[in-house]
């Protein structure tokens, strides 16, 4: 029989692949979404029609609201949460530390309230690689210490994992939690790198590299990650965290080749200094993974940009979304 899975930031880049995947597979799925203006709410609103068209409803409303939650749970029997409802970004943190706050971890309370009187139903929610913070040691693996995140942001993820455990401890609600590491692809999020640069690139705006482009990142595109999600959410175990990344950091410099490659075009590059709060490298050791979850990245990095690129290039040439798509 098929799962009933309340999934939280259903209009979100991550939440909108895994909702369309686990409705594909013959689950039923009921999405929430508070469409923030974080970055473009066309974007967003654009997701949840395409997933509204596939006969999952996304309803609009906060993780905040514990009698809009509990009357959604009221009106299904869901087998599953699969909360990826969350502030993200590294540098918003510092002008905007409230909303970590607000979503993360109130929200994230709000969410463990509510599954203390459904305790049958098992969350699978979102961490991040940036729970590795500060350390040097790599490849990243669950086994190691992290108790240095070097930004607000990985602070809220820590502590999730921290809250997450205590009410397992507490009133054995199942847990997974998920470790992304710079997930990118089709219908991405417009604040990270991968999509900044290529607009920059495309309009011969300069592209600014940090740390003089010195850093890392283990870059995993979607449909690896929602693989590894849906598996994640399959996972009989009781509490558990688990990486899901590339098992392959690219360095900056390398990763913009190959999108100027792509491109056909040369980027403007400008070297900046030290960024606080970005870390020199990702790199995740995905052996736990791959031993319970099955998890086997399939795509490299030019494959998965190719991908992006295609749904980029067509989704600025029919509407305005990429104009729209970036604020920040
Ligand atoms: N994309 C990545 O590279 C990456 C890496 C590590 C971890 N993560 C985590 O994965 C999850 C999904 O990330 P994403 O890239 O899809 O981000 P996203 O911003 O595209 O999606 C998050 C969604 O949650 C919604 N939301 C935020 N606060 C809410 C609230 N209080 N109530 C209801 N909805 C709310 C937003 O409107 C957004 O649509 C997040 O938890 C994020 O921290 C993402």
């Amino acid at each position: 029989m098929g799962k009933k899975i309340f999934l939280t930031g259903a209009a979100g880049f991550i939440g909108f692949h895994v909702a369309l995947a686990l409705k594909n597979r013959g689950d039923e799925v009921v999405g929430l979404d508070n469409f923030n203006d974080y970055y473009s709410l066309h974007l967003k609103r654009q997701r949840a029609s395409l997933l509204e068209a596939e006969g999952i409803e996304v309803i609009e409303g906060d993780i905040n609201d514990p009698t809009l939650v509990d009357s959604i749970f009221k009106l299904h029997r869901f087998t599953d949460v699969c909360h990826l409802a969350a502030q993200a970004g590294v540098r918003y943190a510092r002008s905007h530390p409230q909303a970590y706050l607000s979503s993360n971890i109130d929200g994230f309370l709000s969410l463990l309230q509510q599954l203390r009187s459904s305790p049958h139903v098992k969350l699978t929610y979102a961490s991040s690689s940036s729970v590795y913070g500060l350390n040097t040691k790599t490849p990243f693996s669950e086994s190691d210490p992290t108790d240095c995140p070097a930004n607000l942001y990985a602070a809220t993820k820590k502590a999730n994992e921290l809250m997450a455990f205590s009410y397992h401890h507490l009133y054995g609600i199942r847990m997974t939690g998920l470790r992304f590491f710079t997930v990118y692809g089709p219908w991405g999020r417009p604040d990270m790198a991968y999509f900044a640069f290529t607009k920059a690139i495309l309009a011969k705006e300069p592209i600014h590299l940090f740390n003089r482009g010195e850093m890392e990142r283990d870059f995993t595109y979607i449909d690896d990650i929602v693989r590894g999600t849906l598996a994640a959410i399959d996972y009989e175990g009781e509490y558990d965290l688990f990486n899901l990344g590339n098992h392959t950091p690219v360095a900056l410099l390398d990763f913009v080749a190959t999108l100027e490659k792509l491109l056909g075009q040369e980027a403007r590059k400008v070297f900046e200094g030290e960024s606080a709060g970005e870390v020199r490298c990702t790199y995740a050791d995905i052996t736990h993974a791959r031993e319970k979850l099955g998890y086997t990245p399939r795509v490299d990095l030019e494959e998965g940009l190719t991908k992006f690129l295609d749904w980029y290039l067509k989704a600025a040439g029919s509407d305005s979304m990429i104009s729209l798509a970036t604020r920040l």
